[in-house]
């Protein structure tokens, strides 16, 4: 059968379904560079327009394994379970679940990306500890989940080359956007790292990627049938993005801030769905253990210096400390209505924690801690927020996002203490 990619362009245009046989030989001829990006760009636009179906969403997704290798997980003997996140400010949770979910007998093979944008990226926040590598081969990530249980590091080009290069047309054909792109985007590297479990913990709120809970249901929907559809164990938590989660955003200061819930302390919210996550896990990887006790006892806190270990970091080394620390105060007492967590990703990006484009290097101490948090209670003069910086040049630009969103309302002062929050776990879907 000869397939024309141009015939592909206009079906989809005009709403047809295209079948899997379609779809797969689109994305294997544009990975080899037979179809050119002009072509390919038109189709993804097409694609963000008309949708696609479930069938079409899978064959997408199987198509983008298909490009690269597959991980086998199956000789490392223990369970395996992964966690992704569509990303949000504050969100370290990666950096606690893999080691308590390690410390519990799961194999749990997370492979991160950087940081673009306002959102924090995992690895990241992990280069931040002195000597961690983030670039692991697939042989020596297998080795270490044997030994250690957990592994945090870069995917391989091997992986899914389809999604990188895909990705990047996207990014700049403004089509990132297109929910079944999301979905096969996401559960294509996930499939191709070979996890027996997943659970993915979809944002909802201004600072994240779906800033409404009905898109975020109907990208939920879609991994979930994507990974079900391929033997995968799936569950999706929609989790509320309002708010930064916990109260440091940046590198360092978020593992710092996740040391704290490693050694059984740690923000309420942050504790809060590390755990519901963490449950959500061992149920699908079968294990049945306490993690608050593996918190509290230590037992996460120790999987934690092995994997650290294991990639050449030093778990008891200091972590970079910022040389310019500066406070913004509130302006008025009364208590935190509201605490835009966009405005505190863009204010912690300003001051050098994360990229404008993505080669760009970030500072591992540049962060933002916010002193109060929504329902707390402050005086004019407390500190509000800390700043953190390697770069005085950059302070005021920070300074100007927090001033900005207390200008726009988006960070609030009332005299009255705010209504009851609503929950940080909004759905589960699977
Ligand atoms: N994260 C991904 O990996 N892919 C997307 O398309 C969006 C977020």
């Amino acid at each position: 059968m000869s397939i024309s990619a141009v015939e592909l362009v206009r079906a989809k245009r005009d709403g047809a379904e295209l079948d899997a046989s379609q779809i797969t030989w689109l994305v294997d001829a544009y990975t080899n560079g037979r179809v050119p990006d002009e072509q390919m760009s038109a189709f993804l636009m097409a694609v963000y327009f008309r949708g696609m179906s479930r069938q079409e969403t899978s064959a997408l997704t199987r198509a983008m394994v298909a490009s690269g290798e597959v991980m086998d997980l199956s000789g490392v003997g223990r369970p395996s379970v992964d966690k992704h996140s569509t990303g949000g400010v504050g969100d370290k949770v990666s950096l606690i679940v893999v080691p308590l979910l390690a410390s519990m007998g799961a194999a749990v093979p997370q492979l991160s990306g950087r940081g673009l944008g306002h959102t924090g990226g995992t690895l990241d926040k992990m280069e931040a500890i002195p000597g961690w590598r983030a670039q692991l081969s697939p042989e020596t990530m297998v080795e270490q989940l044997k030994s250690v249980g957990g592994a945090i590091c870069a995917a391989g080009e091997t992986l899914a080359p389809a999604d990188r290069k895909l990705y990047a047309l996207r990014d700049v054909t403004a089509t990132v956007e297109a929910i079944p792109l999301i979905a096969a985007s996401i559960m294509s590297k996930k499939i191709a790292e070979g996890t027996e479990s997943l659970v993915l913990d979809v944002k909802v709120g201004n600072g994240a990627f779906m800033k409404d809970r009905q898109r975020a249901g109907e990208l939920a929907r879609a991994m979930v049938e994507i990974g079900t559809a391929n033997g995968m164990r799936v569950v999706a938590l929609l989790t509320t993005m309002e708010a930064p989660l916990g109260r440091a955003a940046g590198n360092a200061v978020e593992v710092a801030e996740a040391l704290e819930v490693l050694t059984g302390g740690g923000p309420a919210d942050l504790v809060e769905v590390t755990l519901a996550l963490a449950r959500t896990m061992a149920d699908l990887a079968g294990l049945d253990a306490d993690q608050a006790g593996a918190l509290r006892d230590g037992s996460a806190l120790e999987s934690w210096k092995g994997i650290v270990r294991a990639q050449g970091g030093d778990p008891d080394a200091a972590l970079p400390v910022a040389p310019v620390v500066d406070v913004f105060v509130a302006p008025e007492t009364g208590y935190v209505q509201r605490l835009d967590a966009l405005a505190v990703g863009v204010a912690a990006w300003r001051l050098g924690a994360g990229r404008e484009r993505k080669e760009d290097p970030v500072s591992p101490c540049a962060g933002v801690i916010c002193c109060a948090k929504p329902g707390e209670q402050v005086r004019a003069g407390d500190p509000l927020f800390e700043l953190h910086t390697g770069d005085p040049g950059r302070l005021s630009a920070g300074r100007q996002a927090l001033h900005a969103a207390l200008s726009a309302g988006k960070i609030r002062i009332d005299p009255e203490p705010p209504p009851p929050a609503g929950p940080l776990i909004i759905e589960r879907v699977g």
